[in-house]
């Protein structure tokens, strides 16, 4: 079976002390309660990089970066480079959120420059994508996934499966309170997984981790990771207090016992 991966993508979200506060009370937590087959991730925001690293450096906590430019070094003001990322010893970086496709016009092409810039610094890349509400409604949910599938993945050999994480994040799910069921999930995976397949192989199909995130909580965790194609979750709003996060790792916990 694959490990899951619990992520909390923090988004624009704590400044530096409510930040250390959380970290050191995760700390605490995956302390006493690792697991091995369920890992843990949380992607603070880029000023926090550093001092999350410092401090979760002895602890089975990964820490990620939300997004990265897709431009190697250089005159772009504002940006943070891979390079930059990878010199922190960061294991994971999210690229394609629908957040940054949305707000900040980036298409499947700068996503797939984004995921390259990624693997070349020696870090897996988190692979965001899913279908809005308007293309779910006119039944294009393959479709969409297909292309992002396609287009985000062009001219990336992947040899192991390892080298990255999909997270599957249907934008009428992020932030909405309006959660996929367990079904519509584990059929978007399943797609996704056979897609991996046919164009890559079975062996590194099998192995990657395929997240799912859009509204996940506490009382609806369960559900989602026993699904057979769900390996993980990247969670947003629920991730933002301790004893939420937590309360979803004991799940995971439980789930990982049983499936
Ligand atoms: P919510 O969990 O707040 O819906 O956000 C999901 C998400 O976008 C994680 O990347």
């Amino acid at each position: 079976m694959r490990p899951l991966l619990i992520a909390g993508n923090w988004k624009m979200n704590k400044d530096l002390f409510e930040t250390l506060a959380f970290l050191q009370g995760l700390k605490a937590y995956a302390h006493k309660h690792a697991e091995d087959r369920v890992q843990i991730a949380v992607a603070p925001a880029y000023p926090f990089l550093v001092t999350a690293c410092d401090l979760l450096k002895d602890t089975p906590v990964k820490v990620a970066a939300q997004d990265v430019s897709a431009n190697d070094d250089g005159a772009f003001t504002g940006e943070v480079s891979a390079t930059m990322l990878a010199s922190l010893h960061l294991p994971f970086c999210l690229a394609g959120h629908s957040e940054r496709r949305q707000y900040h016009g980036e298409t499947d092409f700068v996503v797939n420059t984004k995921l390259k810039q990624v693997l070349k610094n020696g870090m897996t890349p988190i692979f965001c994508l899913g279908e809005k509400l308007e293309e779910r409604e006119a039944e294009q949910t393959n479709a969409v996934l297909e292309r992002q599938l396609a287009d985000g993945l062009s001219d990336i050999n992947l040899l192991t499966g390892r080298e990255i994480v999909v997270a599957y994040e249907p934008v009428w799910a992020i932030g909405t309170g309006k959660v996929a069921t367990p079904q519509q999930a584990q059929d978007a995976h399943a797609f996704i997984r056979n897609w991996l397949m046919n164009n890559y192989n079975v062996a590194v199909a099998e192995k990657i981790q395929i997240l799912y995130g859009g509204s996940v909580k506490p009382d609806n965790i369960r559900e989602l990771m026993l699904q057979p194609d769900i390996d993980g979750a990247l969670i947003g709003g629920a991730a933002l207090k301790l004893e939420q996060f937590t309360a979803m790792l004991d799940t995971s916990k439980e789930v990982v016992k049983i499936k």
